[in-house]
C-alpha cells in the first residue's frame, strides 16, 4: 500500500510537471544514451544546445561509428570530459559491430558497451525500452536516503548498492521510465540538497526525513 501510493504519486507528478526536455521526445535508445552521457558531468541547460547539435551531426548509431574524431570532438567543444565522447563512439562501434546497430535491452549486454556503467544502463533500459531497472546517480541517492531513512554514506562507492536494492524494491514495473525519471526531477526541482521544497513533494507523506524533520541531515555524506 505504501509502496503503491509512493509509486503512484511520484510517477503521476512527474507525468505533469516535468519539464520539457528534448530527450524526452523520443523513446531511440541512441539518442537517450546520448543525453545520459552529456548530463552525466554538465547541467540540463549546458546540455539543450548540444545535444540538439550533436543528433543533428550524428542522427543514427551507423552516423556516430563513422564520423572523424576531429570532426566529433569539434561537437563536443565546451562541454568537456573529452573521454565521455570517445567512450561513447567506442561503444557505438560496438553496438553496430556486434550487435547489428540494435542496442541491447538487457542489464548484462548493455554493460560490456564502452563507457556504459550501471547508471547510464539502467537509464537507457528504462527510459527507451521500459524495462525496470534502477538507475541510480547522486540525485537519485539523495531523494532516496531521506524518504527511505537510508544512512550510508554516499560518498562511499559500496554504499551505491543499498541504494540500487532499495530502488529495485520500489519501482513501477509498468512505468519504469516515469519512475526512474521521476526520482531524478524530483532530486532536481524539490528534493534539493539545501532547502528541499518538501511543502511541494509529491511523495512528503511517505517521506521519513520530513516525517522525522532530518532533511537537512540527510543524505550522510563524508569529506572525500
Ligand atoms: N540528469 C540525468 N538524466 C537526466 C534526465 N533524463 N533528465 C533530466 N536530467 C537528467
Amino acid at each position: 500500500k505504501y509502496e503503491k501510493e509512493f509509486r503512484q504519486n511520484l510517477v503521476e507528478w512527474f507525468e505533469n510537471e516535468k519539464r520539457d526536455l528534448p530527450w524526452r521526445k523520443t523513446k531511440d535508445p541512441y539518442k537517450i544514451w546520448v543525453s545520459e552521457v552529456m548530463l552525466q558531468q554538465t547541467r540540463v541547460d549546458t546540455v539543450i544546445p548540444y545535444y540538439e547539435n550533436f543528433l543533428e551531426k550524428f542522427p543514427t548509431v551507423q552516423h556516430l561509428a563513422d564520423a572523424e574524431e576531429e570532426f566529433l570532438l569539434k561537437q563536443w567543444e565546451g562541454l568537456g570530459y573529452y573521454s565521455r565522447v570517445r567512450n561513447l563512439q567506442a561503444g557505438v562501434r560496438e553496438v553496430v559491430e556486434t550487435y547489428n546497430s540494435i542496442v541491447p535491452k538487457t542489464r548484462k549486454e548493455i554493460s560490456t558497451l564502452k563507457g556504459v556503467g550501471p547508471y547510464t544502463a539502467g537509464a537507457v533500459l528504462s527510459i527507451a525500452y521500459g524495462v525496470p531497472e534502477h538507475a541510480v546517480d547522486g540525485n537519485v541517492m539523495r531523494v532516496l536516503s531521506r524518504v527511505l531513512l537510508l544512512e550510508d554514506d554516499i560518498a562511499q562507492p559500496k554504499s551505491k548498492k543499498v541504494f540500487e536494492k532499495a530502488v529495485m524494491d520500489l519501482i513501477d514495473v509498468k512505468k519504469p521510465s516515469e519512475f526512474n525519471q521521476g526520482l531524478m526531477e524530483l532530486g532536481a526541482l524539490v528534493c534539493t540538497p539545501t532547502s528541499p521544497k518538501c511543502l511541494l513533494c509529491p511523495v512528503r507523506d511517505y517521506c521519513g526525513a520530513f516525517a522525522e524533520g532530518r532533511t537537512t541531515e540527510l543524505p550522510i555524506k563524508t569529506k572525500k
